[in-house]
Parts: structure tokens; sequence; C-alpha cells
């Protein structure tokens, strides 16, 4: 950021420095000989060639780094714009400090916008202003957008932002009328003359040089992206990104910002993912031992915000094996696309019911508060389970919970997910009747429902996610399943398609035969899950291994 700030700073100076060409053309040669003191002395070229060699190459580190380029249209413009100025910059270089550097020319504005007036580019010289400035003014509200400060002050700054750049292009077109006919303007007509047509080719050739360096340079950033993407895709396989509602897969070294814009997923970013302002955040509520540890930037945003260990920035976590997150601060849309895609349509889904079954017992037993407690701990802790299973919720209620696995097409892995999730939700209950007392009375009971089959799917409401519900016969079935579970007093009930798919052997105690229209329904009942994940509790996954080692250590 150091770099990129120096170089503002120099550009708002040199910007001030033409707008004192409304004054006089004397004042603007002061304010010159003052920058050409500061900037062509030995600490001034270092630190300003110095910051623009930096930032240079941290913006070829931004390409090179980022995966993809779905980006939020302000931050294509600003690295596109980024990238663009310096093709008009060079040439302005060339032919002020190089022309010094060279051949003792001076840098004051009579020989260079003489000259400029004079060969007749002074429009490219005014839009060369153009790109430097938006990018830096972007730069700057990304960077320092979410302060306190920079907000009361927008107003003024965007006053500013505007307002220079008028002021100096009107400054730098006063100063080319004021010149024009006088004797000073002849030393730039000298300057353009035959004679020196050495020193001017000399300055061009080297113009190119630099040009060519430069988009050799660039050219070979991009290349050696795209090679790094072939070899990730190639060797290092995917993982999957497991989001409220949606999993997606990517390859192993993107962020999982990078997996949300790519998938078009809503995720906010306000500093463009640089590690800054902390929007981006997710709660890691599985697969942490995926997750490589926090580089300093990132640690040092996630100290100042006092994040709990499970919160990450989501524009710096790239997941080395498959995770479950929920993106922590709410975006209403897509960064970059108006309408998320709707889910909608007719396929096979797993269609996953839990029921807290005695929650009558509960309300006359306990007060109001509690059961309003004990309820949203329930609730939660499920949800969870649910989503890092892979699963979506379709809706909950006080006293059931329903699921929906494969939105995009039920097959063996969905099965397979929502069994994952059957024992995760077992886990979660034991670990929530532990906490509730050792009573019979205080002991929630729950059946859970797993059943795959058709249904016609569709999002409806407007809430962000919007609701999914399943209506068909998938449903219709997991309901009499749920009927036949609380009839015969069993935690679960699955039903034969759903081993079939997952390629199981059914785990059973009891077993029923639903007849319905459309077929016989073989059901399999249990008191346990036929998939038992003992490491699921309230609050995710635990790693009993870390658990141990901080205990281990007295931590
Ligand atoms: C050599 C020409 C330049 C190129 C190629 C370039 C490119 C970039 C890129 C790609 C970024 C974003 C980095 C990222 O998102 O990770 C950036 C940030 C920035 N640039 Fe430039 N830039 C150039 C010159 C300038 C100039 C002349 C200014 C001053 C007006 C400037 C001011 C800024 C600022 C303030 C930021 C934000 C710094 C930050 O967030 O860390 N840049 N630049
Ligand atoms: S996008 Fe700002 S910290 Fe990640």
């Amino acid at each position: 950021m150091a770099s990129g700030l120096v170089l503002f700073f120099y550009i708002s100076a040199h910007l001030i420095n033409h707008a004192l060409g409304l004054v006089s053309l004397d004042a603007a040669e002061a304010g010159m000989s003052i920058a050409v003191e500061v900037w062509y002395s030995v600490p001034g070229t270092i630190l300003l060639y110095g910051a623009a060699t930096v930032h240079f190459l941290m913006a070829l580190l931004a390409i090179y780094e980022r995966r993809t380029f779905r980006l939020p249209p302000l931050e294509i413009i600003r690295i596109a714009l980024g990238f663009t100025m310096p093709i008009l910059l060079i040439g302005h270089a060339a032919g002020t400090r190089l022309a010094y550097d060279m051949y003792g020319l001076s840098s004051d504005y009579t020989r260079v916008v003489g000259v400029l007036w004079a060969s007749g580019q002074q429009g490219w010289q005014l839009g060369l202003m153009a790109p430097g400035w938006i990018h830096g003014c972007l730069g700057l509200n990304f960077a320092f957008g979410r302060r306190q400060w920079f907000r009361q002050l927008r107003p003024v700054l965007f006053a500013i932002a505007l307002l220079l750049p008028v002021f100096s292009g009107l400054g730098f077109i006063a100063m080319g009328r004021e010149l024009a006919g006088t004797p000073r303007s002849a030393a730039a007509q000298e300057y353009l003359s035959p004679a020196n047509t050495e020193q001017r080719l000399a300055i061009a050739q080297w113009k190119d040089n630099l040009l060519n360096w430069y988009f050799s340079i660039i050219f070979a950033a991009f290349m050696a992206r795209e090679i790094r993407n072939l070899i990730e895709r190639r060797a290092k396989g995917l993982v999957q990104v497991t989001y409220p509602g949606q999993t997606v897969s990517i390859p192993r070294g993107w962020s999982v910002l990078e997996a949300s814009r790519s998938f078009h997923l809503p995720h906010a970013s306000m500093c463009g993912g640089r590690a800054r302002c902390s929007t981006c955040r997710i709660r890691v509520t599985a697969g942490q031992e995926h997750c490589p540890p926090p580089a300093k930037d990132e640690q040092d945003t996630l100290t100042r915000i006092n994040a709990p260990a499970e919160v990450r920035l989501a524009c710096q976590l790239r997941p080395q094996g498959n995770v479950s997150v929920i993106p922590i601060v709410r975006t209403a849309r897509p960064v970059y696309r108006a309408t998320a895609p709707r889910r909608s349509g007719e396929h096979d889904v797993v269609v996953l019911y839990c029921d807290f079954r005695n929650r009558a017992d509960f309300a006359s037993d306990h007060l109001p508060q509690d059961l309003l407690h004990i309820l949203t701990v329930y609730v939660d802790g499920l949800s969870q389970a649910i989503r890092a299973a892979g699963g979506a919720l379709s809706y909950v209620e006080s006293d059931s919970v329903c699921a929906l696995f494969g939105l995009d097409g039920a097959g063996e892995v969905c099965a397979q997910r929502a069994l994952d999730a059957v024992g995760a939700v077992e886990g979660v209950i034991a670990d929530l009747n532990n906490r509730l007392g050792r009573r019979e009375s205080d002991r929630l009971k729950i059946s859970v429902v797993v059943h795959s089959g058709h249904a016609a799917i569709g999002e409806i409401g407007s809430s962000e996610p919007p609701m999914v519900l399943a209506i068909g016969e998938a449903v219709d079935v997991a309901n009499e399943m749920r009927k036949l579970a609380a009839e015969r007093d069993r935690a679960f009930a699955i039903s034969e398609q759903v081993y079939q798919a997952a390629g199981l052997i059914p785990v059973h105690d009891d077993e029923a035969v639903l007849h319905r229209p459309e077929g016989i329904t073989t059901v399999f009942l249990s008191d346990a899950a036929p998939i038992a994940s003992p490491a699921w509790t309230l609050h995710g996954k635990v790693n009993r291994a870390a658990l141990l080692r901080r205990l281990w250590a007295g931590g």
C-alpha cells in the first residue's frame, strides 16, 4: 500500500502543479522547479522509482495470484486502468526524465508543454492523466473505504477527485495558450527541428524498448499464471467447499472467495481480497484440518477483530481438502451479477426430516424461555451438521427440520452425504442431551427419516438465500416414514432406496413396507445411525486429536 500512496502523492502533486498554470506559466514553473529538486534528487529518485517498481511487481503478483478474473466490476476497472496507464506514462517519462538524464534537456513547463503543444500531442497528454488518477482514487477507496474518517470525508474527497484533474487540464491548456507564439516557445520549436532528429529518435527508441519490455513482462505474468493453473488442475485435483445450501468443487489452491465468485455466490469483500477489511470472513464448520494456518496479513486482521479460532478470511484461505463454511457478513446479491440462478426443476432428490418427538413433554416440564433456548441450540446444531454434509435446509419449524440433498440432481454421493448428516445429527443430539442432564425426562427424543425419490424443486420467497421447497413422491413417502418412526418409537428410519444409492448394506433393528400407488418402499428402522459420527457436537466437528493435544499441553 505504501508504494501506491507514494505514487498517489506524486501524481496529486503533479496535477496541482499543472493547475498552477491557471495562475500563470511562471507560477507553474516555480512549482515545477521545487518538484524537480525533490524528485530528481537521489532520495527522491529512489523513493519514486522504487515505489513504481514495487507497485508494478505487486500488480504482477496480484495478477499471478488471482485464480479467477470473475471480479466485481470496480476491481476489474481498477486493475485494467492500472495496467493501461504506463503505456502512456512510459512515453511521457521518456520525454522528460530520460531526456534530462541522457541529453540534459530540462523538464520545465516551457519545454515540455511547448513540445507537446507544437507536436499536437496535448490531447494524449490530457488523456494520460485519467486512467492513473481513477486507478489511484479507486485504490484509495478500496484501501480506506471502511474507515470512519474516510467515510466522513468522502464528499470532499470525491469533489477533489473530480476537480483536480479538471483544473490540472485547464492549467495545461492555459500554459499552452500563454506560450503560443511567444519567443519562449521558439526553443520548443527548435527542439522539434531536423537538427535534433537524432536525439528525438534515440528517445523514441528508448520509449519503444521500454514499452516492449513492459508488454513482455505482463505477458509473462499471464503465461506463468496459466501454467500454474494447468499444473494445479492436473496434479492437485479438486476440493469441495460447502456453503449453506450449496457445495461447489474448485481446484486445490483457490481461495474460498474465488470459489464464491466463480459460482456466483453472494460474498462480501470490500477491500478486494487484500486481507484488510475482514468483510469476507467465514466460519469454518468442518474441515479445519485442511486449512493452512493464517499468514501474517490475515492473522493481523483476525486479531484486530478478535475473531474466534474457527473464523477465517475467505480471500486468504486456500483449503487443501474439503471444507464447510458459512459466510458471516451478509450481502444481498452476488457482487457482479444482478440475479442469482434459481434452482428449480423436477428430479431425484434425497429428503431428510428430523423431528423433535417429545416436544410436548418438554413444553410442560420447562419454562417457555428455557424451551426457546433449547430449540435454538437444537436447530443451530442440526443446521450446521446438515450444511457441513452438503445439504440445503428446506424449512425449519419449532419441532422439525427438513433438508434436501442433491438439489442439482441426486446420486450416490448425495445419498452418502445424507447418511453422513444422519450420523452428525446423532452426534449433535447426544451432545445436547449430555448438556441437558441425566434424567430421562430431560432427554430430547428425535426421529430422523431419509428417503430418496422424485420431486419438483422450486425456490420460493424473497429471503436470501431463498427457501427451497420439494413437492412430490419423495416428500410424500418421507412423511409416511415419519409417522412410522413415531409409531414404532425408533430414532432412525431410512429407505431401501437411500441404502441402495449409497451402496451400503442396511442397518436395522426393525423393518416395514410401505405400499403406495407409485410402488413399494422398504423402510429400515434403527435406534442408532447407520454411520456413526461421534466427533460431531453442537458446535460442529471436534478435532479430537487437537483437543487432546491442547489438554495435554495444559491449554
Ligand atoms: C505501473 C503502473 C501501475 C500498475 C500496473 C498498477 C496496478 C495496480 C494494481 C493491480 C493494484 C491492485 C493490487 C491488488 O489488488 O492486489 C494497485 C493498487 C493501487 N494502486 Fe496502482 N498501479 C500502477 C500505478 C499506480 C499509480 C501511478 C498510482 C497513484 C496514482 C497507484 C495507486 C494505487 C493505489 C492507491 C492502490 C491501492 C493500494 C492497495 O490497496 O494496496 N497505482 N495498483
Ligand atoms: S476481502 Fe477484505 S479481508 Fe478479505
